[in-house]
């Protein structure tokens, strides 16, 4: 794998490779020295050009905790605050021999963009409204063993509805391209206004409706307003969003036995989900964030571990 830049990049068969990794990095989790010789000898740059407080901190942990050298390089704090470009920030930085950038950006389709300027790996830690490839392996990985401890494993016939500000949303595109790659079955819940534009060619149920499936889906992912990227009104109040969109007390007790609770983070508790639904013995909001660190570092094992003569050997 040369670079992670959007879950449609990911087959079947890598998907299974990744999450079955970190499976075996998970039992790192657990131990009290957390630390595997793998990645010794090489660089991984966090470049964060947009807040983040788990893809950051996770992939810093799972760098370090595989030995490589991990570096934090925030916009601010940067000579990109002096007025540099990101390209000549990103040339820069890969003419000191850096081996994998972590970049997440604003702007829809900029981290793509870096990876053909330099020679370094690149994973993309979240584009704009575009992609978050690892949230999503994240994701799987986290309801993948839910699924296990039900005794109901297999993806074909889950039903998963992703639920709220879909028009502002990474996290539902790829969840999207990934899910669908896994065979289950993805409904889309969001009032008109937050629906992304072409929505009905993604292969999905589309349905303003959440009632209407609640009772029958495996999964239930809620996604943050994102009120920072909203310039207009895209509905009418918070409360009314809430009464159509949340998932509040009463709906969390129409869902079906063993079906799961979503949430990438980070939450407005109370607007999309309750306090009752976030902590929830269902809600595997904890284990999404747990499974961020152990799926990202099978993503940099993948990237970095092997044989790299596609990569950035120099
Ligand atoms: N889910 C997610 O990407 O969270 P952060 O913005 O805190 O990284």
């Amino acid at each position: 794998m040369r670079h992670l830049l959007s879950a449609a990049d990911l087959t079947g068969e890598q998907i299974g490779s990744i999450l079955n990794t970190a499976e075996e990095m998970h039992q790192l989790q657990g131990r009290a020295i957390k630390k595997l010789p793998t990645l010794r000898g090489r660089t991984v740059v966090n470049m964060f050009f947009e807040d983040s407080t788990r893809t950051r901190t996770s992939f810093e942990m799972a760098g370090k905790w595989m030995s490589a050298d991990t570096i934090n390089v925030a916009a601010k704090g940067s000579s990109v605050s002096k007025g540099e470009s990101m390209r000549d920030t990103m040339l820069t930085l890969d003419a000191m021999g850096v081996d994998c950038f972590v970049i997440r950006h604003p702007s829809s389709g900029a981290v793509a963009q870096a990876a053909g300027w330099v020679r370094a790996h690149v994973v993309n830690a979240g584009d704009g409204t575009h992609e978050h490839p690892t949230q999503a392996l994240l994701d799987a990985f986290a309801i993948r063993r839910h699924f296990r401890q039900l005794g109901t494993e297999g993806w074909v016939g889950k039903k998963i509805a992703i639920v709220g500000d879909l028009l502002h949303s990474r996290v539902v595109r790829s969840n999207v391209l990934l899910q669908r790659t896994l065979g289950s079955e993805v409904i889309l819940v969001a009032p008109p206004t937050l629906l992304p534009t072409g929505v009905e060619e993604w292969g999905c149920q589309v349905t303003h409706d959440l009632d209407s499936v609640l009772a029958e889906v495996d999964v239930v992912m809620m996604l943050r307003v994102q009120r920072e990227r909203m310039q207009g009104g895209f509905f009418p109040s918070a409360r009314e969003y809430t009464e159509f969109y949340g998932l509040t007390p009463e709906r969390l007790n129409r869902l079906k036995d063993g079906a799961a609770i979503c949430h990438p983070g980070p939450m407005n508790r109370g607007l999309e989900i309750s306090s009752a639904a976030a902590d929830a013995s269902r809600s595997l909001i904890l284990d999404q964030v747990t499974a961020g660190v152990s799926v990202r570092m099978s993503v940099l094992y993948h990237l970095l571990g092997g044989d790299d003569s596609q990569g950035a050997t120099r």
